[in-house]
Protein backbone atom coordinates (compact mmCIF):
# COMPACT_ATOMS: atom_id res chain seq x y z
CA UNK A 1 0.00 0.00 0.00
CA UNK A 2 2.55 2.51 1.25
CA UNK A 3 4.31 2.00 -1.29
CA UNK A 4 1.54 2.28 -3.84
CA UNK A 5 0.70 5.52 -2.53
CA UNK A 6 4.79 7.04 -3.06
CA UNK A 7 4.89 5.51 -6.28
CA UNK A 8 1.20 7.84 -7.20
CA UNK A 9 2.49 10.37 -5.44
CA UNK A 10 5.74 10.36 -7.56
CA UNK A 11 3.71 10.37 -10.28
CA UNK A 12 1.68 12.98 -9.46
CA UNK A 13 4.48 15.34 -8.93
CA UNK A 14 6.18 14.24 -12.54
CA UNK A 15 3.07 15.50 -14.18
CA UNK A 16 3.04 18.68 -12.43
CA UNK A 17 6.70 19.40 -13.32
CA UNK A 18 5.78 18.21 -16.68
CA UNK A 19 2.41 20.80 -17.02
CA UNK A 20 4.81 23.47 -15.43
CA UNK A 21 7.05 23.03 -18.42
CA UNK A 22 5.03 23.14 -20.91
CA UNK A 23 3.26 26.17 -19.79
CA UNK A 24 6.35 28.17 -19.15
CA UNK A 25 8.16 27.03 -22.49
CA UNK A 26 6.95 29.44 -25.49
CA UNK A 27 5.67 27.84 -28.15
CA UNK A 28 8.94 28.06 -31.14
CA UNK A 29 8.93 30.18 -33.94
CA UNK A 30 8.10 27.37 -36.44
CA UNK A 31 4.89 26.60 -34.13
CA UNK A 32 3.41 29.82 -34.73
CA UNK A 33 4.79 29.99 -38.66
CA UNK A 34 2.52 27.01 -38.96
CA UNK A 35 -0.88 28.55 -38.16
CA UNK A 36 0.01 30.84 -40.71
CA UNK A 37 0.47 28.48 -43.33
CA UNK A 38 -3.12 27.80 -44.03
CA UNK A 39 -2.88 31.31 -45.95
CA UNK A 40 0.68 32.70 -46.95
CA UNK A 41 1.72 28.96 -47.63
CA UNK A 42 4.84 26.62 -46.18
CA UNK A 43 7.26 29.27 -44.99
CA UNK A 44 5.32 32.13 -46.24
CA UNK A 45 5.64 31.81 -49.49
CA UNK A 46 2.03 32.30 -50.61
CA UNK A 47 -0.33 30.37 -53.86
CA UNK A 48 -1.82 34.36 -53.60
CA UNK A 49 -3.62 36.35 -54.98
CA UNK A 50 -4.51 38.72 -52.61
CA UNK A 51 -2.19 37.10 -50.08
CA UNK A 52 1.09 38.29 -49.81
CA UNK A 53 3.90 35.75 -49.95
CA UNK A 54 5.88 36.85 -46.58
CA UNK A 55 9.21 35.13 -46.34
CA UNK A 56 12.34 37.34 -47.33
CA UNK A 57 11.21 40.92 -45.28
CA UNK A 58 13.30 42.22 -42.89
CA UNK A 59 12.85 41.53 -39.18
CA UNK A 60 11.94 45.20 -38.72
CA UNK A 61 9.50 45.35 -41.46
CA UNK A 62 7.76 42.36 -40.88
CA UNK A 63 7.30 43.73 -36.60
CA UNK A 64 6.04 46.85 -37.51
CA UNK A 65 3.33 45.55 -40.12
CA UNK A 66 1.93 43.13 -37.24
CA UNK A 67 2.01 45.89 -34.97
CA UNK A 68 0.53 48.25 -37.52
CA UNK A 69 -2.22 45.56 -38.24
CA UNK A 70 -3.11 44.65 -34.37
CA UNK A 71 -3.07 48.52 -33.70
CA UNK A 72 -5.32 49.09 -36.81
CA UNK A 73 -2.97 51.92 -37.96
CA UNK A 74 -2.75 49.62 -41.54
CA UNK A 75 -6.29 48.77 -42.74
CA UNK A 76 -6.81 44.99 -43.28
CA UNK A 77 -9.72 42.30 -44.22
CA UNK A 78 -8.20 39.80 -41.99
CA UNK A 79 -4.86 40.48 -40.51
CA UNK A 80 -6.52 42.86 -37.81
CA UNK A 81 -7.87 39.73 -36.55
CA UNK A 82 -5.53 37.44 -36.17
CA UNK A 83 -2.48 40.40 -34.85
CA UNK A 84 -4.45 40.34 -31.90
CA UNK A 85 -3.93 37.05 -30.74
CA UNK A 86 0.02 37.52 -30.53
CA UNK A 87 2.44 39.38 -28.18
CA UNK A 88 5.49 41.69 -29.57
CA UNK A 89 7.54 38.47 -28.94
CA UNK A 90 5.90 36.41 -30.80
CA UNK A 91 6.27 39.04 -34.01
CA UNK A 92 9.64 38.84 -33.06
CA UNK A 93 9.85 35.09 -33.13
CA UNK A 94 7.79 34.57 -36.29
CA UNK A 95 9.89 37.75 -37.95
CA UNK A 96 12.89 35.95 -37.33
CA UNK A 97 11.74 32.33 -38.71
CA UNK A 98 10.36 33.99 -41.96
CA UNK A 99 13.59 36.42 -42.43
CA UNK A 100 15.65 33.19 -43.08
CA UNK A 101 13.24 31.65 -45.76
CA UNK A 102 13.77 32.76 -49.05
CA UNK A 103 11.03 34.98 -51.06
CA UNK A 104 9.83 32.97 -53.60
CA UNK A 105 8.71 35.47 -56.63
CA UNK A 106 5.18 34.57 -57.94
CA UNK A 107 4.37 33.17 -61.17
CA UNK A 108 2.58 35.79 -63.12
CA UNK A 109 2.40 37.16 -66.40
CA UNK A 110 3.39 40.74 -67.15
CA UNK A 111 3.01 43.35 -70.21
CA UNK A 112 6.54 43.80 -71.30
CA UNK A 113 5.82 47.60 -72.66
CA UNK A 114 4.40 48.48 -69.49
CA UNK A 115 7.02 47.16 -67.25
CA UNK A 116 9.98 49.12 -69.13
CA UNK A 117 7.58 52.24 -68.51
CA UNK A 118 7.32 50.95 -64.93
CA UNK A 119 10.82 50.23 -64.63
CA UNK A 120 11.54 53.56 -65.46
CA UNK A 121 9.22 55.45 -62.93
CA UNK A 122 10.47 52.77 -60.33
CA UNK A 123 14.36 53.95 -61.06
CA UNK A 124 13.09 57.46 -60.64
CA UNK A 125 10.59 57.56 -57.74
CA UNK A 126 10.70 54.23 -55.53
CA UNK A 127 14.37 52.89 -56.04
CA UNK A 128 15.53 55.15 -53.42
CA UNK A 129 14.07 53.01 -50.65
CA UNK A 130 13.08 49.35 -52.93
CA UNK A 131 16.44 48.35 -54.08
CA UNK A 132 17.31 46.79 -56.49
CA UNK A 133 14.09 46.99 -58.54
CA UNK A 134 11.97 46.64 -55.55
CA UNK A 135 14.03 43.27 -54.01
CA UNK A 136 16.20 44.13 -51.54
CA UNK A 137 14.77 44.06 -48.00
CA UNK A 138 17.61 45.88 -46.59
CA UNK A 139 15.55 49.20 -45.87
CA UNK A 140 12.86 47.73 -44.25
CA UNK A 141 10.55 48.63 -47.05
CA UNK A 142 8.69 45.27 -48.00
CA UNK A 143 9.51 43.42 -50.96
CA UNK A 144 7.92 44.59 -54.28
CA UNK A 145 9.52 42.44 -57.00
CA UNK A 146 7.67 38.99 -57.13
CA UNK A 147 5.37 39.78 -54.86
CA UNK A 148 1.17 38.85 -55.68
CA UNK A 149 -0.15 41.74 -57.93
CA UNK A 150 -3.81 42.15 -56.37
CA UNK A 151 -2.42 42.30 -53.28
CA UNK A 152 0.24 45.37 -54.20
CA UNK A 153 -2.77 46.84 -56.06
CA UNK A 154 -4.58 46.84 -52.88
CA UNK A 155 -1.76 48.27 -51.12
CA UNK A 156 -1.17 50.91 -53.29
CA UNK A 157 -4.96 51.95 -53.80
CA UNK A 158 -4.51 52.26 -49.56
CA UNK A 159 -1.44 54.11 -49.51
CA UNK A 160 -3.23 56.46 -52.50
CA UNK A 161 -6.22 56.81 -50.37
CA UNK A 162 -4.77 57.73 -47.33
CA UNK A 163 -6.25 54.53 -45.46
CA UNK A 164 -2.59 52.78 -45.00
CA UNK A 165 0.06 55.21 -43.35
CA UNK A 166 3.34 55.59 -45.08
CA UNK A 167 6.65 57.75 -44.85
CA UNK A 168 6.74 60.98 -45.52
CA UNK A 169 9.09 60.79 -48.46
CA UNK A 170 7.70 57.83 -50.04
CA UNK A 171 3.95 59.59 -49.57
CA UNK A 172 5.70 62.63 -52.08
CA UNK A 173 7.06 60.15 -54.17
CA UNK A 174 4.27 58.12 -55.08
CA UNK A 175 1.65 61.03 -55.36
CA UNK A 176 3.97 62.80 -57.44
CA UNK A 177 4.03 59.75 -59.76
CA UNK A 178 0.63 59.04 -59.98
CA UNK A 179 -0.40 62.50 -60.44
CA UNK A 180 2.04 62.56 -63.32
CA UNK A 181 1.74 58.83 -64.75
CA UNK A 182 -1.98 58.81 -63.62
CA UNK A 183 -3.92 54.99 -63.14
CA UNK A 184 -1.63 53.65 -66.09
CA UNK A 185 1.94 54.55 -64.57
CA UNK A 186 0.47 52.45 -61.22
CA UNK A 187 0.09 49.49 -63.59
CA UNK A 188 2.86 50.09 -64.88
CA UNK A 189 4.08 49.68 -61.86
CA UNK A 190 2.94 46.74 -61.32
CA UNK A 191 3.81 44.69 -64.43
CA UNK A 192 7.38 45.77 -63.57
CA UNK A 193 7.16 44.05 -60.13
CA UNK A 194 5.12 40.99 -61.77
CA UNK A 195 7.76 40.62 -64.54
CA UNK A 196 10.70 39.95 -62.17
CA UNK A 197 10.08 36.42 -61.56
C1 LIG B 1 -6.99 33.50 -43.18
C2 LIG B 1 -5.82 33.82 -43.98
C3 LIG B 1 -4.58 34.37 -43.28
C4 LIG B 1 -3.93 33.83 -42.18
C5 LIG B 1 -4.28 32.58 -41.35
C6 LIG B 1 -2.77 34.68 -41.96
N1 LIG B 1 -2.74 35.69 -42.88
FE1 LIG B 1 -1.34 37.19 -42.98
N2 LIG B 1 -2.35 38.07 -44.54
C7 LIG B 1 -3.53 37.59 -45.08
C8 LIG B 1 -4.07 38.59 -46.01
C9 LIG B 1 -5.33 38.44 -46.83
C10 LIG B 1 -3.17 39.68 -45.99
C11 LIG B 1 -3.34 41.03 -46.68
C12 LIG B 1 -3.93 42.00 -45.63
C13 LIG B 1 -5.38 41.68 -45.26
O1 LIG B 1 -6.25 41.91 -46.08
O2 LIG B 1 -5.64 41.23 -44.12
C14 LIG B 1 -2.07 39.29 -45.09
C15 LIG B 1 -0.96 40.10 -44.85
C16 LIG B 1 0.09 39.74 -44.00
C17 LIG B 1 1.33 40.48 -43.84
C18 LIG B 1 1.77 41.73 -44.59
C19 LIG B 1 2.80 41.40 -45.63
C20 LIG B 1 3.45 42.61 -46.27
O3 LIG B 1 4.11 42.45 -47.31
O4 LIG B 1 3.34 43.72 -45.75
C21 LIG B 1 2.06 39.84 -42.87
C22 LIG B 1 3.42 40.23 -42.33
C23 LIG B 1 1.29 38.68 -42.45
N3 LIG B 1 0.11 38.65 -43.17
C24 LIG B 1 1.70 37.78 -41.49
C25 LIG B 1 0.94 36.69 -41.03
C26 LIG B 1 1.35 35.82 -39.96
C27 LIG B 1 2.64 35.94 -39.18
C28 LIG B 1 0.35 34.89 -39.79
C29 LIG B 1 0.28 33.75 -38.78
C30 LIG B 1 0.35 34.10 -37.40
C31 LIG B 1 -0.68 35.19 -40.77
N4 LIG B 1 -0.28 36.29 -41.51
C32 LIG B 1 -1.84 34.46 -40.95
C33 LIG B 1 -4.14 36.37 -44.79
C34 LIG B 1 -3.82 35.54 -43.71
C1 LIG C 1 11.60 57.19 -48.72
C2 LIG C 1 11.57 55.76 -48.93
C3 LIG C 1 10.53 55.19 -49.86
C4 LIG C 1 10.24 55.56 -51.16
C5 LIG C 1 10.85 56.68 -51.99
C6 LIG C 1 9.22 54.65 -51.62
N1 LIG C 1 8.90 53.77 -50.62
FE1 LIG C 1 7.47 52.30 -50.69
N2 LIG C 1 7.84 51.83 -48.74
C7 LIG C 1 8.76 52.44 -47.93
C8 LIG C 1 8.62 51.92 -46.59
C9 LIG C 1 9.47 52.30 -45.39
C10 LIG C 1 7.55 50.99 -46.62
C11 LIG C 1 6.92 50.24 -45.45
C12 LIG C 1 5.76 51.09 -45.01
C13 LIG C 1 4.87 50.51 -43.99
O1 LIG C 1 4.12 49.58 -44.28
O2 LIG C 1 4.90 51.01 -42.87
C14 LIG C 1 7.09 50.96 -48.01
C15 LIG C 1 6.06 50.13 -48.46
C16 LIG C 1 5.64 50.03 -49.77
C17 LIG C 1 4.66 49.09 -50.27
C18 LIG C 1 3.93 48.04 -49.44
C19 LIG C 1 4.64 46.71 -49.54
C20 LIG C 1 3.87 45.60 -48.88
O3 LIG C 1 4.37 44.46 -48.92
O4 LIG C 1 2.78 45.80 -48.34
C21 LIG C 1 4.50 49.34 -51.60
C22 LIG C 1 3.56 48.63 -52.55
C23 LIG C 1 5.39 50.43 -51.95
N3 LIG C 1 6.08 50.82 -50.82
C24 LIG C 1 5.52 50.97 -53.20
C25 LIG C 1 6.31 52.07 -53.51
C26 LIG C 1 6.36 52.69 -54.82
C27 LIG C 1 5.58 52.20 -56.03
C28 LIG C 1 7.24 53.73 -54.72
C29 LIG C 1 7.61 54.74 -55.80
C30 LIG C 1 6.51 55.43 -56.45
C31 LIG C 1 7.72 53.77 -53.35
N4 LIG C 1 7.15 52.75 -52.66
C32 LIG C 1 8.64 54.70 -52.87
C33 LIG C 1 9.68 53.39 -48.32
C34 LIG C 1 9.68 54.06 -49.53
Amino acid sequence: MKHKSVLATAMIAGCLVWTANAQAETPSAKMLAYTCAGCHGTNGASHGPATPTISGNSIDYFVEAMEAYKSGERPSTIMGRIAKGYSKEEFELMAAFFAQQKFVPAKQKADRKLASKGKAIHKKSCEKCHEDGGSSSEDDAGILAGQWTPYLQYSLEDFLDGSRPMPKKMKKKLLKAHKKYGDKGIQALLNYYAGQN
